[in-house]
């Protein structure tokens, strides 16, 4: 039996950093905020490490920032959302702290800031070294929490979103400890971030598997860039699901990748050496270990026994698998970190589709383009969930029109284990048309089995988008098209009209 539920004010699917600030932005309205794990638990946000990118120093400057984020994104990003993005860093990094987090200071009270990969400036601003998204997280739980407009509710599971017979979206179908319902309400954000579960090596927690793009794609709305997944080249490789990641910032500090015989390699790539682009050192690492040379970051010189109290959440992930960086290289392998793809959205959050909002990784507003600038994501998540909600909070309403959804099948664990096998064999760091193609098959007879679970629509949209852009950009590499075509396109499509190039 279906319960139905009217809610007036704002329903947000997902207790991220975005969904959280959409929450927080949507006051004077109410929001009701949805969420599969308890707060704190299950969201990709509490996982950063390195911390949120802003030009916050005297000699930084937004448009420094949007080069960079320009530059990484590999011909595809909009540099008008690249310059909102860093021109709205600063006050977002400045709410943070306002709200509680404890950004690292220097002896003046300024910002201390980290240098990453593709930063021209060390502008990532970071909490105790390596913690920056667990205490940005706690702080803004905090305060979500004691705000009486905010309501959460944890162990919903959005099977379905709501449309009128217009294909307006009017909320969710929802699965709360064992109940279905049908929540209507005046506007939706989705906020479920990325879709590293899919693949067997992430980064992320395993349940992030990119539902909340499967379920706008499923309700019509327009999709973009599917196809541009990245790989953290520094996961820590100890066969632990989900892999715990070493922050780029040890790089910053002077760590080096090193092959098994404790030779630097990077040079070997890159003019910018252990600092190039993300992707760039992925591909590297990868074919290191491929060929079989191995792939380790070395931080003995650079930080050694500064590295408990520099980086405690690295040092103890190392530690918990057996290793001791103070005194050994940290076996290294790329994994899922991030997609770049998302439902098509404008600055304020608006998806294709009227009353549907996405912001943060689930989102694509066209500011990461082929691969994110490190430490962008909590910063996307601020801004662009902060301004999804004051969109949002606009939506007059409830309508109650007659609404039809129909709860997504769910995926057995045996078919989602296939599924992340593939997807991390064929829709990987290097992907050709041979591995997509059977990567293709896969899904249309998991597809012919369990029906159109939420994961297989999304492992489709990547998939099948992976196999289409045949060149090689930011993130997407095929070994059968290895340059980049002369035009750099976007794709944007819906499920019922296929593929559009932009
Ligand atoms: C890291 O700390 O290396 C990850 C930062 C990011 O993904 O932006």
């Amino acid at each position: 039996m279906v319960e139905h539920e009217t809610f007036d004010g704002v329903l947000i699917v997902g207790a991220g950093l975005a969904g959280l600030s959409a929450a927080l932005a949507a006051a004077p309205r109410k929001a009701l905020v949805l969420s599969a794990a308890p707060l704190l638990q299950g969201c990709s946000s509490a996982w950063a490490q390195g911390g949120m990118a802003a030009a916050l120093s005297a000699d930084d400057a937004p448009d420094l920032h949007a080069a960079d984020t320009v530059a990484a994104g590999a011909g595809l990003v909009d540099p008008a959302v690249a310059e909102l993005l860093t021109r709205e860093g600063p006050a977002a990094v400045r709410r943070l702290a306002e709200y509680g987090a404890p950004f690292d200071r220097d002896a003046e009270g300024r910002f201390a800031q980290s240098l990453e990969a593709a930063h021209s400036r060390p502008r990532v601003a970071r909490v105790k070294g390596d913690q920056a998204g667990r205490a940005i997280m706690e702080a803004v739980c905090a305060k979500a929490l004691a705000e009486p407009h905010i309501e959460v509710r944890p162990e919903a599971r959005v099977r379905a979103l709501l449309t009128d017979a217009e294909g307006r979206v009017r909320g969710v179908l929802a699965e709360v400890g064992g109940r279905l319902i049908q929540i209507t309400a005046s506007a939706t954000v989705l906020a479920t971030g990325g879709l590293g579960g899919l693949y067997a090596v992430t980064t992320n927690p395993v349940a992030v598997r990119g539902e909340g793009l499967a379920l706008a794609a499923l309700a019509g709305a327009q999709i973009a860039d599917p196809e541009f997944v990245q790989f953290h080249p520094t996961a820590i490789a100890i066969h632990a699901d989900p892999a715990p990641l070493a922050t780029e910032a040890l790089r910053g500090e002077g760590a080096v990748l090193v092959d098994a015989e404790g030779r630097p390699f990077m040079a070997a790539y890159h003019p910018m050496a252990d600092l190039a682009p993300r992707d760039v050192v992925a591909r590297a690492i990868h074919r290191q270990i491929a060929e079989d040379k191995g792939a380790f970051l070395d931080a003995r010189q650079a930080i050694g026994a500064h590295f408990p109290d520099e980086f405690p959440a690295v040092f103890a992930a190392c530690m918990g698998g057996g290793i001791d960086p103070r005194e050994q290289p940290i076996p290294v392998a790329p994994a899922v970190h991030y997609h770049m793809g998302g439902v098509v959205t404008d600055t304020a959050g608006r998806t294709s589709l009227e009353g549907l909002y996405a912001a943060g990784e689930c989102a694509s507003t066209g500011v990461h383009g082929a691969n994110r600038l490190a430490s962008n994501s909590l910063l996307e998540a601020a801004v662009f969930g902060t301004r999804a909600g004051q969109a949002a909070r606009e939506v007059a309403g409830p309508r109650t029109s007659p609404l039809a959804a129909r709860p997504a099948p769910d995926l057995p664990p045996m078919a989602l284990r296939r599924l992340r096998e593939a997807m991390s064999r064929d829709a990987g760091v290097v992907r050709d048309a041979e591995g997509l193609g059977g990567l293709i098959g896969l899904i249309d007879d998991l597809e012919s089995r369990h029906g159109a679970a939420l994961p297989l629509v999304t492992a489709r949209l990547v998939a099948e988008q992976a196999l289409a852009r045949q060149e090689s950009r930011g993130a997407h590499f095929r070994a059968d098209f290895p340059n980049a075509a002369a035009e750099p396109r976007r794709t944007f499509l819906t499920l019922a009209s296929g593929s559009a190039a932009g």
